[in-house]
């Protein structure tokens, strides 16, 4: 039965591209990646890391990408029309993925508070996260994002990745050089770089890498279903796919480029993690050369690339909405941002006062070790549910299994058993072990 064609607006070429990696690239790019690279074997980590891309990644980058394009729908609409029966089993995904929106604006909005003090002067984290002001750029960043949202696929969020992504790498590329030349910056390369094999023998090493890949390539949330169903039925995924994942990774790489030369060029522990953006950071750009500059353009960075990723968070849901429910985008996303804005609140609140907790953690770390756990759960019942009950089994990779290439074989292969199989493994280990990310 052929699918029921919903008029959809279609991305530019370079358009989807740039909407697509600034939805990778996020937070997990600029600080996670290089923390976990420095403290997890350092240059080992990236062998990890590289066989999660490409294994794990980048077929569930195509599986995605494939079938919205395929049938032109938000996550809901293209798996009723894969399956009308087993269509709930992937819904999860989007309700995790909009959970995660919530908090994830929180710290966005952090980004946008430390962005305005690299102008007016740092405030000491702690003093910043017990004041109301990480509730006000809470609201701000949400209202930003569901402003981009609202103005459309191509006049709102292809519009703002365009001008925001090639900004973020020239930035990103300035600071690395910036970084690479001051003094002590060769120890930093060494910690970052030099591989200590034994970490290989580690299995949560393995473990992290695959979490790291997910979280950072954006897959496994519905956010390339949603983002496909814009491209017109004849694009060629692949070479998309390599070019999103090449300069997601990139860019993760670049990040630590930039950090680690500054935390040793400046005596700071490298293993601070979280802190280190909003606690360690600000202390140097205060006194380093061109610091206010750097710290401008390090959190202008950040903001940055958190937003293009909570844009394509909240088109996730939005376009639910818009194609099941026929509501107008406008209306879609006053709603959604809605329920973001009540869900927010106890996480941009968590250290205010005495402060909001939640199983005796503050309630942001509540939902960042949940969601992060739950999200690999959500991720194997959504390849399940397109991979396993993919009615008319014509997904291209299949195709090319007819032509014989082999690297499709495995790649079926991989979706079918492998990444299902993993990412339940993972969910378990992580729930056991309290859901820690
Ligand atoms: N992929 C986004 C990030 O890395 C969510 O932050």
């Amino acid at each position: 039965m052929p699918a029921k064609m919903i008029a959809r607006e279609h991305w530019s070429k370079i358009g989807f591209l740039m909407a697509a990696i600034g939805s990778a690239v996020g937070l997990g790019n600029i600080w996670r990646f290089p923390y976990m690279v420095g403290s997890n074997g350092g240059g080992a980590f990236l062998i990890p890391y590289l066989i999660a891309v490409i294994a794990f990644g980048i077929p569930l980058m195509m599986m995605e990408l494939d079938a919205g394009r395929r049938f032109k729908g938000s996550v809901v609409t293209t798996l009723k029309q894969i399956n009308r029966k087993v269509w709930p089993l992937g819904v999860l995904a989007p309700i995790v993925s909009l959970s995660i929106l919530s908090y994830y604006l929180v710290i966005s909005g952090w980004t946008l508070g430390y962005f305005v003090f690299s102008i007016t002067g740092y405030m000491e984290f702690s003093e910043f996260t017990n004041s109301l002001l990480p509730f006000f750029y809470f609201v701000i960043t949400l209202a930003i994002t569901a402003y981009i949202v609202s103005k459309g696929v191509k006049r709102g969020i292809e519009t703002a990745s365009m001008i925001l992504m090639p900004i973020l790498f020239i930035v990103l590329v300035a600071l690395a050089v910036y970084a690479l030349y001051l003094p002590g910056a060769a120890e930093g390369l060494a910690f970052y770089l030099t591989p200590d094999f034994s970490y290989l023998t580690d299995p949560n090493i393995w473990l992290m890498s695959i979490s790291q890949a997910f979280f950072s390539l954006s897959v496994g949330y519905g956010i390339l279903i949603t983002y496909g169903s814009h491209l017109s039925k004849n694009t060629r995924i692949g070479r998309s796919v390599l070019g999103i994942a090449g300069a997601d990774t990139l860019i993760a790489f670049i990040g630590g480029l930039i950090v680690f030369p500054i935390v040793f060029s400046f005596g700071l522990n490298p293993a601070e993690g979280t802190e280190l953006s909003f606690i360690a950071l600000p202390k140097v750009f205060s006194i380093m050369p061109f610091g206010m500059l750097i710290g401008f353009l390090f959190f202008f960075l950040l903001f940055t690339a958190a937003l293009t990723s909570s844009i394509s968070m909240l088109e996730l849901g939005a376009a639910n909405f818009i194609d099941e429910l026929k509501w107008s985008r406008r209306k879609a996303v006053a709603f959604l941002s809605a329920i973001i804005f009540v869900v927010g609140i106890p996480s941009a609140l968590s250290f205010y006062g005495s402060g909001v907790s939640f199983m005796g953690e503050p309630f942001i770390d509540f939902m960042d070790n949940s969601l992060g756990t739950l999200l690999m759960l959500s991720s194997a019942l959504l390849c399940i549910a397109v991979i396993w009950f993919f009615r008319p089994a014509v997904f291209d990779v299949r195709n090319r299994i007819l032509q014989k290439i082999r690297a499709s074989s495995i790649m079926i292969f991989l979706l079918k058993y492998v990444i299902p199989i993993i990412l339940f493994i993972l969910f378990v280990i992580e729930l056991l072990s309290g859901g820690g990310n």
